[in-house]
């Protein structure tokens, strides 16, 4: 059962689609690799939301966060990131900080062998000869897969956990994500029956398409893509949301949509991405979000960014109690603290920990 990228060659593992690559990255029902959003089940992300509450609420005493240093003192994460990254580069150092993991951390691949003509493959594997975990940024879509696949199949294999791979995958913000709308519903029967209107760059955004296919996962769930025609969202995630009964609108009316929903993810133009500098050319100021446009969101609905954030959210927005992507970025320290306690097998001590403290 351990382990079961062991059991496939890459080629074979590449030419999967998201559904198919899943069980490959768990074992037993619990994540070994985190590589994508396809591999997070109903309830993993029902006893990761509530693992990440009760790391928050133990963290709150000084005994409490003693407790939870004392977890993985012993094991080592090296945060790889290729990629520029401050919040969720911080996020998981924090995370690591909280549950007592060192760090280590290669930042520019310009600084490392890599210059001297060393594959990055050769780069991760070294690296992974000093650590017990990888979390690594890249902008190359399926190179964390390759690098899980590679480091599965060593003597002494490394779990991966991919922070942001290309265009394609967030799966870690897109847990936080979840875990913020849980906790934002948490009075109005959670996030089942909600209506998430996504806003933005929604073709090249790679929260997006994680989040919305982690959404498949509840029931009733309804997302509203909005976005200006050259940005609008790929017909694959359609086609997974198609596949799994998920109902959506495609939308080029931000302000009709607006009153309609529970709670709208806002993004930013992802020109890194740009061949010919095309984003410039496209008009998005229609899919900002205003103060006025406060006067017309739902009493009870929120307004989520994954940040950095450009012009997309006036931050006159920002001191409404409905705009959460404050709140948001926190909850991303204490569900990745969770998941790396999953992953390491120490949920089960924080559990026992909250029971008997009455958290
Ligand atoms: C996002 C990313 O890197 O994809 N940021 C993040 O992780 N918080 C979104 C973005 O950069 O727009």
């Amino acid at each position: 059962m351990k382990n079961k990228l062991r059991q496939i060659s890459w080629d074979e593992f590449s030419s999967m689609d998201a559904m198919t690559k899943a069980p490959y990255m768990t074992e037993n029902g619990r994540s070994f690799h985190v590589l994508t959003a396809q591999q997070f089940t109903r309830p993993m992300l029902e006893e990761l939301c509530s693992l990440a509450t009760d790391v928050r609420r133990i963290a709150k005493t000084r005994e409490g966060s003693a407790f939870l240093q004392k977890q993985l003192f012993e094991k080592r994460a090296m945060l790889y990131f290729a990629q520029p990254s401050t919040r969720t580069y911080l996020s998981f150092y924090s995370a690591c900080q909280i549950i007592g993991m060192q760090t280590m951390n290669v930042r520019d691949s310009s600084t490392s062998s890599e210059m001297k003509g060393e594959s990055p493959e050769d780069s991760v594997r070294t690296f992974s000869s000093y650590a017990d975990l990888i979390i690594m940024r890249h902008p190359a879509g399926g190179f964390a897969e390759r690098i899980a696949w590679m480091l599965s199949n060593i003597s002494r294999p490394v779990p991966v956990v991919n922070a942001g791979s290309g265009k394609d995958q967030h799966p870690t913000q897109a847990l936080l994500d979840i875990y913020t709308l849980a906790r934002s519903f948490e009075h109005t029967d959670g996030i089942d029956g909600k209506k998430i209107a996504f806003v933005g760059d929604l073709k090249r955004g790679r929260t997006v398409r994680s989040l919305a296919w982690l959404l498949t996962q509840y029931q009733g769930v309804k997302a509203y893509f909005v976005a200006p025609r050259e940005l609008q969202i790929g017909e694959d995630i359609l086609g997974q949301l198609d596949a799994a009964g998920m109902p959506y609108e495609i939308s080029y009316d931000f302000e009709k949509v607006i009153p309609e929903v529970d709670a709208i993810y806002m993004t930013r133009i992802q020109d890194e991405w740009d061949v010919n500098n095309e984003s410039s050319r496209v008009n998005t100021a229609a899919y900002h979000f205003t103060r006025e446009h406060l006067n017309i969101l739902g009493e009870h609905a929120v307004i989520m960014h994954p940040l950095p954030r450009r012009l997309e959210i006036d931050p006159a927005v920002d001191s409404d109690p409905r705009a959460v992507y404050w709140r948001q970025v926190r909850n991303g320290m204490w569900i990745r603290a969770a998941l790396m306690l999953t992953i390491f097998k120490h949920d089960g001590a924080i559990i026992d920990y909250s029971r008997e403290h009455q958290l």
